[in-house]
């Protein structure tokens, strides 16, 4: 059985203040709701402030990033072990807008995840395809490719700590979401490319999730995908009454 997991990533909203009171109401909501693991994932100023406000609930708290080195010249940046430190569990790593405006490449993704789980954390590995490179037929290449590199090195092992988080390019803070048969065709593409380095078996064991405009609305029937295991959601978790329905659907 795999575990599914409702991952919100803030991405650069919300002041630690905020993140305080929107955990304060949320944890009610959600409270009871533990068929799935609920992650926040907050920008790095607001993690004490999430770690504090999560403490005795059933939320966890994530990361939107995280270095590959453990310490050193690197201004702006922060290592594994300071999120770790921090009480993070859980860090994204590899969103395409960190590919699209950061520089992040497939080489970085894969120095990032390794760092992330070999410190204990679990690393949100996102993959996906624009529209362009859909258009042009390379869905499953691209997101078989992805997903090789950015586990390459990652053991058998390791993967019980690895999330990977199938998010087209395309639906991405759009409002056009895949439609549930393209979630589970791609999410399908990343469990193949799992299954092709380390086993069928072991390909099940892992969780792959939908990310690109889920929200209360069409949680339910992408969730309701065999390979479809949580989601990965952007806007919808900036609200805590839209965030606790795609948990609630996921229960
Ligand atoms: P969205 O973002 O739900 O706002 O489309 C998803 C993501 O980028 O993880």
């Amino acid at each position: 059985m795999r575990r599914t997991v409702i991952a919100g990533n803030w991405k650069m909203n919300m002041t630690p203040a905020e993140t305080k009171a929107f955990i304060e109401e949320l944890a009610p909501m959600v409270k009871g709701m533990d068929k799935c693991d609920i992650v926040l994932c907050v920008p790095a100023i607001d993690v004490p402030a999430a770690v504090e406000a999560a403490k005795g609930t059933n939320i966890k708290i994530g990361a939107e990033n995280v270095h590959f080195k453990e310490s050193g010249a690197y201004t702006g940046e922060i290592s594994a072990k300071m999120l770790v430190a921090a009480g993070v569990e859980y860090v994204v790593v590899g969103h395409s807008e960190r590919r699209q405006y950061f520089g992040e490449t497939d080489q970085t993704v894969n120095l990032r995840t390794l760092a992330a789980v070999n410190a204990g954390l679990t690393a949100i590995v996102c993959v996906g395809e624009t529209l362009e490179q859909r258009e042009l037929g390379y869905t499953e290449t691209l997101l078989k490719y992805q997903t090789k590199m950015a586990l390459t090195g990652i053991s058998k092992e390791q993967l019980k700590n690895i999330v990977v988080a199938y998010e087209p390019v395309w639906a991405i803070g759009t409002g056009v979401t895949a439609t549930a048969d393209q979630a589970d065709e791609g999410n399908g593409y990343v469990r193949a490319a799992i299954a092709e380095v380390y086993g069928k078996d072991v390909a099940e064991t892992v969780t792959v999730q939908y990310g690109g405009s889920m929200n209360d609305g069409n949680a339910a029937e992408l969730l309701s995908k065999v390979n479809v295991d949580g989601g990965l959601i952007g806007g919808a978790s900036l609200k805590t009454d839209k965030f606790t329905a795609i948990v609630k659907a996921a229960n």
